[in-house]
């Protein structure tokens, strides 16, 4: 007999250590573009796309085709041994298409978290200075750097101290919860009394928009003033868009809706459309600082993510996923601020291009409403429209459909989601 979600579910909690939290309790059998079926049978629309991995969807015929390709030549040699075109070739597109016209170099990694450590590295190596600055609410992955500049305890730095030190945050500038641009840049002034002297920071690392923490973009404002601050102490500025790279937000980048450029960025995520790949690009010189050998992993730059990689910058281009981001984004948009209306818990939908998010809090308060964002995502995938929550307080829902989502399938979402919030006021009068 075949298995069926729940026997697969005791089995995961007898052999998997509950720390893997999962949000879902059944099991993926396949998935096409934007939707997706488990063991049983049933079917879900995917607004979560592996956390903003599958920008491109799933099992896109072009990258599974280049996949198949490279796996008939070769998977693996070690790139730092034997090395291969298809990583020169990636990096000189990234160079190429990031931001910034200075020259630039790119290396390639694994995870999203390691391409945040080694962007560190690089920075400390530059400049020679140890002072690493983040943002509370910040999300920079779970390995003990990534977890000591993450600016959010529960879930993910309870237990794990101590780390790394040298690091500190300063409040992100979020006018819903009452903290301004300038807010956050007196924070970063009375940091530099208190608590290290500008001249021993190496970087400020910062998400274009928080990802994990709410999708909150960064005021233009703020990273301009960002960007003097780091010229004027000799500070590297660096952009995570690891959750907001390849045409999420409507741009191929994030910071291209920025008139400043970071020194170094990092991405990973939607880079390879479900391949585990990540990169750091970055002004030449401070991308050289780290000596040979410094930088790289037994697996950084696999040959079948890179293949995938390339297929995906084709398919953004050749899709026009930037526009896609922007149309489909405008009509969540458009169709949240009607719901408005009926939803008085929906307080706020805000987000670049398809890097949407609606935020709950209580009605008639600025109490945040985890318990509302939860029965939204849970009614919701009920009727098979998987969701995610994020947010420093857990009350914010993001929108990660695939950017090539077909207009039916986009529509079928809509109206469940339409439903599933008018049903969750219901529930909570
Ligand atoms: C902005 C940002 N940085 C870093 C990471 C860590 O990436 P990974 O989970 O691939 O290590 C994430 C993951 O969500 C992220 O959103």
């Amino acid at each position: 007999m075949s298995q069926t979600n729940a026997e697969l579910q005791s089995r995961k909690d007898a052999a998997t250590p509950r720390g893997v939290g999962v949000m879902c309790d059944f099991y993926a059998a396949r998935a096409e573009n934007a939707e997706l079926w488990d063991i049983e049978g049933h079917r879900f629309i995917d607004f979560a796309a592996g956390i903003a991995v599958c920008n491109t969807g799933h099992r896109h015929p072009k990258i599974v085709a280049a996949i198949r390709d490279q796996l008939d030549r070769f998977t693996h040699t070690a790139y730092q041994v034997v090395p291969y075109a298809s990583y020169v070739e990636l990096a000189e597109k990234i160079n190429a298409r990031a931001p910034g016209d200075y020259p630039k170099k790119t290396a390639f990694f694994t995870t999203g978290a390691e391409a945040v450590e080694n962007a560190i590295k690089i920075a400390r190596a530059a400049t020679g200075r140890p002072g690493v600055i983040a943002f509370n609410g910040a999300f920079h992955g779970r390995t003990l750097l990534g977890m000591a500049l993450t600016g959010k305890v529960v879930p993910y730095k309870s237990g794990f101290g101590p780390f790394p030190s040298d690091v500190f945050h300063v409040p992100f500038p979020n006018p819903l919860h009452g903290v301004t641009t300038a807010d956050s840049l007196k924070a970063l002034e009375s940091l530099f009394k208190a608590d290290i002297d500008p001249k021993r920071v190496a970087a400020i690392i910062f998400e274009p928009v928080q990802g994990e923490g709410g999708f909150y973009p960064a005021p233009a404002e703020f990273v301009r003033a960002l960007r003097k601050l780091c010229n004027a102490h000799g500070i590297l500025l660096i952009a995570d868009e690891v959750q907001t790279g390849f045409a999420r937000t409507g741009k191929l980048f994030a910071m291209h809706h920025y008139d400043v450029v970071p020194d170094l960025m990092t991405m990973a995520k939607s880079l390879a459309g479900g391949m585990p790949l990540s990169g750091v690009v970055g002004r030449a010189d401070v991308m050289d600082a780290a000596a040979p050998g410094g930088l790289g992993g037994t697996y950084a730059g696999n040959p079948l993510a890179l293949a995938a990689a390339h297929a995906v910058l084709d398919i953004i281009d050749e899709e026009q996923l930037c526009e896609r981001a922007n149309a489909l984004g405008d009509r969540l948009k458009a169709k949240l601020d009607e719901l408005r209306r009926d939803v008085p818990q929906l307080a706020e939908v805000r987000g670049p291009g398809a890097m949407v998010a609606a935020e709950f809090l209580k009605p008639g308060s600025t109490e945040p409403d985890a318990e509302f964002a939860k029965r939204v995502q849970t009614r919701a995938l009920e009727r098979g429209l998987l969701l995610l929550v994020c947010g420093v307080y857990s009350n914010v829902v993001r929108f990660l459909f695939p950017l090539t989502i077909q207009d039916t399938v986009f529509d079928e979402a809509l109206a469940i989601l339409g439903d599933v919030l008018k049903e969750s006021v219901e529930v909570a009068a």
